[in-house]
């Protein structure tokens, strides 16, 4: 069995679909959500999904270990980040390489970086005038948005988009894609162990 958990600091829609999909396999689930976000409506996907969940703030996740001993008290074999806004420090990335997972909604290198997220990215290739967005799954390491990308796929932009309505094409892109990547991941990393 390998066990996901899910960094999560907003909404968690992604979380939500990703537990979903997993619901009926007997190889992988999603054993654990996380948040920094004691507010967010993750907390409340987690509850009704009878996923744990579990809440940490900024200083904890940068400054000890108590993350990384959650993960290791959960036996959690893979990490998933949907929607996280911190950047995932180096005790966790060496904890667990090539075992961390990303996803950003926008065409990487484009548009990335620290403060790159949600309706910020959205508006950002509006006011650029970009005639495609899109999703990229990438590798996680200790800076933001940098890690190797493994999967992206794009959608149209027209003149009529508003930056909400750029943020539902590619919310529809992630729900599509990203359940299905990270089991390819997860296959295929193991099959190379
Ligand atoms: C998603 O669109 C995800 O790609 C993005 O935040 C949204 C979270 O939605 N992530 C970033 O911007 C990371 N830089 P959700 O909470 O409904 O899954």
């Amino acid at each position: 069995m390998t066990r996901i958990a899910i960094f999560a600091s907003g909404s968690g829609s992604n979380a939500e679909k990703i537990t979903q999909h997993f619901e009926n396999n007997d190889q992988i689930e999603v054993s654990l959500i996380l948040t920094n976000n004691p507010k967010a409506y993750v907390l409340e996907r987690a509850k009704n999904l009878h996923v744990p969940a579990v809440t940490f703030n900024r200083d904890e996740l940068r400054n000890t270990n108590k993350v990384l001993d959650i993960l290791k008290e959960h036996q959690i074999d893979f990490v998933v980040l949907a929607g996280f806004l911190l950047l995932v420090p180096e005790n966790l990335v060496e904890a667990y390489p090539d075992r961390i997972i990303n996803i950003h909604p926008a065409l990487l290198p484009k548009f990335g970086g620290k403060g790159m997220y949600g309706d910020k990215v959205h508006q950002a290739v509006k006011s650029a005038g970009e005639l495609e967005t899109g999703i990229s799954i990438h590798y996680v390491n200790n800076k933001y948005d940098e890690g190797e990308i493994i999967f992206q796929a794009k959608c149209p932009v027209t003149e009529e988009d508003t930056p909400e309505t750029v943020a539902d094409k590619v919310h529809q892109l992630e729900y599509q894609h990203y359940p299905q990547v990270i089991e390819s991941v997860i296959n295929n990393s193991i099959k190379n162990l």
